[in-house]
């Protein structure tokens, strides 16, 4: 008896100069069910849901839908045969309305002219069937992320997608854009859309598949029913070897007697009033839920943003960097959370990513020195796994992760005094995640500073040792080591939001 299968990928292999991104991976999706995708950062899940797409060509392999197969996959022949993917990157374009989005490239006309008012009507249907509140008028670019999504979703609906296919769709939202993200995908489900939804947390691979595929370098490794199966042994199968802890040892290290950085009731733009320490050797977490002010907060202390009063101090100095570059000459370094977007330049090698912030320091009348620079890259390359086959490689050309990878080698490399780290592992497999680890262990062990944002409750439990929370704008608790606890955090998060949402049904307590 043959299974009902929507989609087969067959021995698919794909070659690139110098790199076998895909040896032999096999898939097998289930009509109306999620099937999860992992693997490390490089194992080749985004390669092989491009072979679903026809945005690859893959080296050798068959792909069949509902049976069929096809020996080559293009863009429209996924599109007719009803294969749908969402990317990380949409497509929209910003000027452009919710309904004009919806059918870009295809608009619904009455004879010769756009039928505007039809594509309103019909975008109001796709939206309410999906249960997502977007106005069809409004402009793309004026759209959160977690609607700008919602609106590829709606449009592959509307295409009539029956495979959908998610790469990592958490990663730019918010809690709250999550949680609707996951309803929608839980109601294509119920009609029957089979979806495979790649990420890196597991959690929400265990919350929304029915089954796991699990894959590694470039090769399949094994398929698990979802409620059978375990974290750890997901994490065995990934990475290849049993990874007992999460979070590496560290020294004590702490120097109270040295505050690197202090701010003395600084304003940004926001409505914050900032007054907070770090000393040398410290891991300061900062903690609270996405739009609490926490990448602002960031950007002021890295000249990225004017702060409006208040002052900063490093070392006991007070210093006013009016831009990236003078916060960086000053000991000053921020690895930022959009990366795509201020991090890496994709058309660069990597060892030329690395060492961009040190080139002065390594250069002698204005040249540079070679070896320095290769082994510097080299010894990231090999600390934070970057998988590549040589420094050389452009960055365009690495895998998602790999390309985070990167920009935190380059930061790293700088050795500033205060590094701050904006959700320093995010897209980052778990294996890769204990060497970052690492490397922030070795920075405040060697007496750096560092302060970490993130909204990942076990890293920042795990990894500081002091947490500030923010909400709105404002610090709602500090925690002591010994307090850390879930719970506390997430209720200081909230704390303020908390208030104005229940103004008018507090209960007495
Ligand atoms: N255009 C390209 N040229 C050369 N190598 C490539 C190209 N595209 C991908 N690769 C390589 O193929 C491998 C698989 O990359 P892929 O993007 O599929 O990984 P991934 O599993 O999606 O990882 P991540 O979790 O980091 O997103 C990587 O080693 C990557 O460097
Ligand atoms: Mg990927």
């Amino acid at each position: 008896m043959s299974e009902d299968f929507v989609l087969e990928l067959e021995h698919i292999r794909k070659e690139y100069p110098g790199v076998v991104a895909l040896k032999d991976v096999t898939l097998q999706l289930r009509r109306g069910e999620v099937l999860g995708l992992i693997g490390e950062n490089g194992a080749g899940k985004s390669t092989l849901i491009k072979c679903c797409s026809g945005a690859v060509v893959p080296t050798s392999g068959k792909i069949k839908i509902n049976g069929k197969e096809f020996d080559r996959m293009t863009p429209q022949l996924a599109a007719e045969n009803g294969i749908a993917i969402i990317y990380q990157e949409f497509n929209n374009v910003g000027e452009l309305s919710a309904a004009e989005n919806l059918f870009l490239g295809r608009p619904i006309r009455k004879g010769m002219v756009i039928d505007r008012n039809a594509m309103e009507e019909e975008a109001r249907k796709a939206f309410d069937q999906l249960q997502i509140k977007i106005d069809p008028r409004e402009l793309v670019k004026n759209l959160s992320v977690g609607y700008q999504q919602m609106i590829e979703i709606a449009k592959a609906i509307q295409q009539n997608a029956q495979v959908l296919i998610m790469d990592e769709p958490s990663a730019p939202l918010t809690t709250n854009e999550v949680e609707n993200m996951f309803k929608v995908v839980e109601l294509l489900r119920e009609k029957g859309v089979s979806i495979i939804y790649i990420s890196h947390r597991l959690e929400e691979i265990f919350r929304l598949s029915d089954r796991i595929e699990v894959i590694r370098d470039g090769e399949y490794v094994d398929t698990l029913i979802t409620p059978k199966a375990t974290v750890d042994e997901l994490i065995k199968l990934m990475v290849g070897r049993e990874m007992t802890q999460q979070f590496p040892p560290r020294k004590p290290c702490i120097d109270k007697s040295k505050v690197v950085l202090e701010l003395k009731n600084v304003y940004g733009n926001g409505d914050e009033d900032m007054s907070l320490k770090i000393h040398a050797g410290e891991v300061l977490g900062l903690g609270g839920l996405v739009g609490a002010g926490r990448t602002e907060l960031a950007e002021v202390i890295f000249g990225a943003k004017a702060k409006t009063s208040g002052q900063i101090l490093l070392n006991g100095k007070e210093i006013n960097p009016k831009s990236p570059r003078e916060a960086i000459d000053l000991g000053i370094a921020l690895v930022p959370e959009d990366r795509k977007r201020h991090g890496a330049l994709l058309t660069n090698s990597i060892k030329n990513n690395i060492n961009m912030p040190i080139y002065e320091r390594i250069s002698k009348a204005s040249v540079i020195d070679a070896s320095i620079e290769k082994e510097n890259a080299e010894k990231y390359r090999k600390e934070i796994q970057i998988k590549c086959p040589s420094v050389n490689q452009l960055v365009r050309n690495l895998s998602g992760g790999n390309q985070q990878k990167v920009i935190l080698g380059k930061w790293l490399a700088a050795k500033s005094q205060l590094i701050i780290f904006d959700e320093p592992t995010r897209g980052i497999d778990v294996g890769a995640k204990y060497e970052i680890y690492k490397l922030i262990n070795d920075l405040v062990e060697s007496g750096h500073s560092v302060l970490m944002i993130s909204s990942e409750m076990e890293e920042l439990i795990g990894m500081s040792d002091r947490i500030i929370v923010l909400a709105e704008h404002q610090m709602t608790g500090e925690l002591q080591k010994e307090e850390f606890n879930a719970d506390t955090i997430m209720t200081l998060a909230s704390a303020i939001v908390d208030n104005a949402d229940n103004a008018d049904t507090k209960e007495a307590s």
